[in-house]
């Protein structure tokens, strides 16, 4: 659900074929959610370095959520009117297919992007029972005080983040012209640990959910 529509219908993972339960080994749907909408913005080259890493996985299908695209109020809502719905639509429906998320931030001011708190703020049952995972970066911090933040925050919407990140620090400098990291095998190998984590919860929780729907 988002801010607007009731739930009703519980959060389970889709059964096999045979009616068995979850297909342990279908991939997870992994939405990759792109937080800087700001003009001028570093993040595309950020995002097109994790979209290559996770395409190489086998246990994922990913899909990119860029909040430039949506331009969601911060005045929230119960009742939205046309155009506020239509903008919902273009993100709504991505979070509550996923199985699994990876948010992608800099940090301003020693924490995350307004317009992330925002697409945050507007959902609730799309992000519960979810792994979480970051790819962080800024100046000096290399984003590292957004995510510490995002951590209590995904909590109270009962997602659960994992423990190893991906940290970009003064981020402009290891991406040549070209947009490709000049020297990436500790980037690389940082998103490998991320994304193996994100799959074991992901997997366990589709489980979890596929005989305990998750009460809340
Ligand atoms: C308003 C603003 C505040 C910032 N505050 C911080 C900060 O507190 N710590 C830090 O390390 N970098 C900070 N930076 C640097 C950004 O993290 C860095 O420029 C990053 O590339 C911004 O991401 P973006 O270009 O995708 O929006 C700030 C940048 C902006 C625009």
């Amino acid at each position: 659900m988002d801010l607007t529509t009731p739930e009703t219908t519980p959060d389970t993972a889709p059964a096999t074929p045979s009616g068995t339960g979850p297909d342990r080994a279908a991939p997870l749907k992994l939405a990759v959610i792109l937080s800087s909408n700001r003009e001028g913005r570093f993040g595309p080259v950020i995002a097109d370095w994790f979209l290559s890493r996770a395409a190489e996985r086998e246990d994922f299908t990913v899909e990119l959520i860029d909040l430039a695209d949506a331009d969601l109020p911060t005045v929230l809502s119960y009742n939205p009117g046309p155009a506020v719905r239509a903008e919902l639509a273009k993100v709504s429906p991505k979070l509550a297919d996923a199985d699994a998320f990876v948010v992608l931030t800099p940090e301003y001011n020693h924490s995350f992007p307004a317009a992330l708190k925002n697409l945050i703020d507007w959902h609730f049952t799309q992000w519960q029972a979810k792994p979480v995972g970051f790819v962080s970066y800024g100046g000096i911090s290399g984003g590292l005080r957004a995510v510490e933040q995002l951590r209590q925050v995904f909590a109270e919407m009962h997602a659960v983040t994992v423990r190893d990140t991906v940290s970009f620090h003064h981020a402009g400098a290891h991406f040549d012209a070209e947009g490709r990291h000049k020297d990436p095998a500790a980037c690389d190998a940082a998103a490998k640990t991320m994304l193996d984590q994100l799959a074991w919860w992901g997997h366990a929780l589709r489980i979890a959910k596929s005989s305990h729907p998750y009460a809340g």
